[in-house]
């Protein structure tokens, strides 16, 4: 009776565990529902249980690619030790090898020697291309493209696998509205609702449909949270931020990529309220792996463990790491402290090893849908390697791209396109002939010189004479990896040259701006004119020629107040990637139509940073009468910016016309808003039609002007199309302070345009 009873409890225990086991969770996979894959799980889960340990905390272990795998192995130091860890299998993940035969290396190590024979992930930052670059990620952004830029991705993605990558520490979804922070070359631009559409088409770049493809890569949406409101715009900087905009500005993008299926998530250097990120457990555990269900992995930024000590959160190496774990960071990039720490912690105590579990069943289910179980060798082929690499249908994408992302700020008396016949062009700058500055920064695997310059690209066209003069040395800053490289900033030998070549020219194009060094991660600056003696080489041109066509490289909005006034014409043509000359020439001769719209406004001056189109309006938002004082204002400077977010030019024009609001929002769920728009010019072109929205009032200040949706157009000269928008529940809500969406009933603005600043508007409500 006894056993009987004992027997029918188990089994009820047994049911119970059983049960729980088998519930499958909904995955969602590139944007797809498809059932939790339980083949992956079950396998998981039992590798898991074959795994020792150390075994199992050497998956949490991310190594950077540590010694010349072409020599002998170390018999010492660091490198020693990581090759050791190899061999044992205490290591679940490199970065920084690249190349077929290198990766192969490793992979054979981590396969053949350790005892599980778990292959690694192999990451790499592979942000706007692997060899053959693509435009700067900010630029990219300025084509509000969304096809483009996920082809973009999975050029990015078929390039690096071929180089035997199979994870890219990519999309940056960080938001940011300074410029002075470098790292806005890396992201999307200052608004949440551009940047979660280009996080999602960014991912599903990079993934494609099937991780498991030879040519998809597993994404990376980065820096959770918060790292681009570094204040002072200076990298790695404290972030202070309210919850609001935590919740409302900067989480959306994260949401977007979670939702577009990112596979792994990374951490950030910064705190956030007090908790550096790798250790906040509401952002990680609560919002990310909770309340969005996220069944990826989260790898933490480079050394971001270990730095939790220098921030004064933890103790030493030991509590850094305990921290970091129990906060939901899986995988520990270049600290060295899960390997050293963890297991010690556990048998502490201290860890619990159900959280070493938890991780390690997400980095070993990623591994799973990568498929390198089945064969990890599958990203090592050297045929593709030669075929993909540098290929032309890589290349026609770069370019294509480059095109896209170019911007037209300004264009008076028609100045562009240039003529193609009987011109004398001087061509001035050192950017111009510049080989290198193109390709921006992260272009780990480009070589350098191995962009076409503006002077190769104009060199295309033959109809004109083209006179070339370096005037002035741009600052160059640090290279990729720090080393100092000369800096020229005060040296103006070269004006005189430049001048005589302006003097006798019919058009001026001047290709001025930063280095693709003087933006990036570690390169905030407090200056954001032209760095160098570049202004006052634009000033000393100008009074001998006023037909300037300036061209712009920059990996960030500059302040370019005096250009705008007496510059004729203004190409915004960043950091453009291997094909940025061809580009270029093509947008200048008017063989592509410009219809790039810039993704983070232009400052007037520093002093204005941040500057952004949907700030909240103050409570004295206007001059109340001529020579009131107390406003929100400055005695020095307008409060307008240069160029606002969502502007640019096109060759052609466009009018937008009869706005119309066909409903209030009530029981249908949706508003539909319709607009006309005309291309009023005599050339065929593209616009970015713009649509806003202002919730006039609501439990949380809500901004002057929110981008809710935008549609790329392309109309012939006369042509007029009637576009409609509609919104739902998801353009028209918004997050409170506990981070639970609302959707409040009231009265809103909406206005559709070419840019933040249009003001056609109407109305509409939220019914009760
Ligand atoms: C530090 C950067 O912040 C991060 O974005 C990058 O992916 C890692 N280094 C790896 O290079």
């Amino acid at each position: 009776m006894k056993i009987t009873r004992q027997l029918l409890f188990f089994s009820f225990v047994f049911l119970l565990f059983t049960c729980k086991e088998q519930k499958q969770e909904p995955l969602v996979i590139n944007g797809k529902d498809k059932v939790y894959d339980t083949e992956i799980e079950d396998k998981v889960n039992q590798l898991l249980s074959r795994m020792t340990l150390e075994e199992k905390i050497g998956q949490m272990n991310q190594y950077n690619g540590f010694w010349d795998l072409t020599g002998p192995e170390p018999k010492a130091g660091a490198a020693a030790k990581k090759y050791e860890h190899l061999r044992k299998g205490y290591v679940g993940s490199m970065l920084n090898v690249r190349g077929v035969s290198e990766v192969r290396k490793v992979q054979k190590i981590a396969v053949e020697d350790s005892r599980l024979g778990i292959p690694l992930i192999i990451g790499f930052d592979v942000i706007h291309g692997y060899k053959t670059l693509s435009p700067i990620p900010l630029a990219e952004s300025a084509s509000w493209d969304l096809e483009a830029i996920k082809k973009s991705a999975q050029m990015a993605a078929e390039e690096a696998s071929a180089a035997g990558i199979n994870w890219t520490f990519a999309p940056m979804v960080d938001i940011s509205r300074d410029a002075r922070w470098g790292r806005v070359m890396e992201g999307a631009g200052e608004d949440t609702f551009l940047g979660s559409k280009i996080a999602e088409a960014r991912v599903r770049g990079f993934q494609g449909d099937d991780l498991s493809q030879f040519n998809s890569i597993a994404a990376c949406a980065k820096h959770l949270a918060a790292y681009g409101f570094a204040e002072s715009g200076r990298d790695y900087n404290t972030a202070d931020i309210g919850t609001s905009t935590l919740h409302n500005v900067v989480l959306p993008p994260f949401k977007a990529a979670k939702d577009a299926g990112v596979r792994t998530v990374m951490n950030s250097f910064n705190e956030l309220n007090g908790i550096p990120a790798t250790a906040d457990e509401y952002l990680q555990r609560d919002i990310l792996k909770g309340k969005w269900n996220f069944d990826g992995f989260i790898v933490s930024d480079w050394g971001s463990i270990t730095e939790m000590i220098a921030h004064g959160y933890a103790k030493d190496g030991s509590h850094a790491a305990e921290l970091a774990v129990k906060a939901g960071s899986d995988m520990d990039m270049e600290s060295y402290l899960y390997v050293e720490e963890l297991a010690q912690l556990v048998k502490e105590g201290k860890v619990k090893e159900s959280l070493i579990d938890d991780s390690v069943r997400r980095i070993l289910r990623v591994k799973y849908e990568l498929g390198l179980f089945d064969d990890p060798y599958k990203y090592c082929n050297e045929t593709r390697e030669k075929e993909v690499i540098g290929s032309e249908k890589i290349h026609a994408a770069s370019l294509d791209m480059a095109k896209k992302s170019i911007v037209l700020l300004k264009n008076e008396k028609n100045l562009l396109p240039l003529k193609k016949k009987g011109q004398k062009i001087a061509l001035i700058g050192a950017l111009a002939s510049d080989k290198t500055s193109p390709l921006g920064s992260w272009r780990i695997a480009a070589d350098d010189s191995t962009a076409v310059s503006v002077l190769e690209g104009l060199h295309q066209y033959e109809g004109n004479t083209i006179t070339y003069a370096k005037g002035a040395d741009v600052s160059i800053g640090k290279s990729q990896f720090a080393t100092e490289v000369k800096i020229n900033t005060d040296d103006k030998t070269g004006f005189n040259e430049a001048i005589q070549a302006a003097k006798s020219a019919d058009v001026v194009v001047m290709v001025l701006g930063e280095h693709g060094f003087q933006s990036g991660e570690g390169r905030s600056r407090t200056e954001l004119g032209l760095p160098g003696v570049q202004q006052e080489l634009l000033e000393a041109i100008h009074k001998v020629n006023k037909n300037i066509v300036l061209v712009l490289n920059n990996g960030r909005p500059l302040t370019i107040s005096w250009a705008d006034e007496n510059i004729p014409a203004i190409v915004e043509a960043w950091q453009l990637g291997t094909e940025s000359g061809h580009a270029i020439a093509q947008v200048l001769y008017g063989d592509y139509n410009p219809s790039g719209k810039l993704p983070m406004t232009f400052p007037r001056n520093v002093g204005q940073v941040p500057l952004y189109y949907n700030y909240k309006s103050t409570g004295r938002p206007i001059l109340p009468a001529p020579d009131v004082v107390f406003w929100s204002h400055y005695q020095d400077q307008v409060n307008s910016p240069l160029y606002p977010f969502g502007h640019g030019l096109s060759y052609t024009t466009f009018k937008y016309e009869d706005i119309a609001v066909q409903n209030n929002y009530n029981t249908t769920g949706k508003v539909e808003v319709t607009v006309t728009l005309t291309n009023t010019g005599k050339l065929k072109g593209k616009e970015v039609v713009q649509l806003y929205i202002r919730d006039l009032y609501a439990s949380i200040t809500r901004p002057v002007k929110e981008l809710k949706g935008f549609e790329l157009v392309e109309l012939n000269p006369g042509e007029s199309k009637n576009i409609t928008f509609t919104l739902t529940k998801d353009e028209l809500g918004f997050f409170n302070n506990q981070g639970e969406f609302l959707l409040e009933p009231g009265d809103f603005k909406i206005f559709i345009g070419g840019s933040s600043y249009t003001t056609l508007e109407s109305e509409f409500k939220i019914e009760p």
